[in-house]
């Protein structure tokens, strides 16, 4: 029997989506706003999702004081208040898409876990707009 808890967390985030391989006219017509040189800011939204067993233990299937603390370290702290294409080594060579921020969570959060419990991070970019990524 496996049971998935959430948590919700928060970051604000500025970024630049663009091509260097293309022409600016290109990365204005395929990015719009997103290509604005000066670039521009986000408030994103995350959903961390861990499923699994439940500890006879505790009854927890993970200890929230710890999902917390690891949601801090690997997101808030590398993200929140950050320039993604500057500050961010991972995005140096690819886009801080929505898509993109999405593994970089997980990949982040995953190895923090007990190998036995399965992750899926949702994000939204906007209130409408959101990603899924659970590492397949
Ligand atoms: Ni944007």
């Amino acid at each position: 029997m496996k049971v998935t808890v959430s948590r919700k967390a928060h970051f604000n985030a500025a970024h630049r989506l663009f091509n260097n391989k293309w022409s600016q006219k290109k990365n204005d017509i395929v990015f719009g706003k997103c290509n604005n040189p000066n670039f521009h800011g986000h408030n994103y939204e995350l959903i961390v999702s861990v499923t699994g067993k439940i500890n006879t233990d505790t009854g927890y299937v993970i200890d929230m004081i710890l999902l917390k603390r690891i949601i801090k370290q690997e997101v808030e702290d590398k993200l929140d208040h950050k320039n993604l294409n500057l500050d961010v080594k991972e995005f140096e060579s690819i886009n801080p898409t929505a898509e993109n921020i999405c593994i970089f969570i997980y990949n982040k959060i995953k190895p923090k876990l007990d190998p036995n419990l399965d992750l899926e991070i949702t994000l939204y970019e906007t209130p409408r707009n959101f990603v899924k990524y659970s590492g397949s």
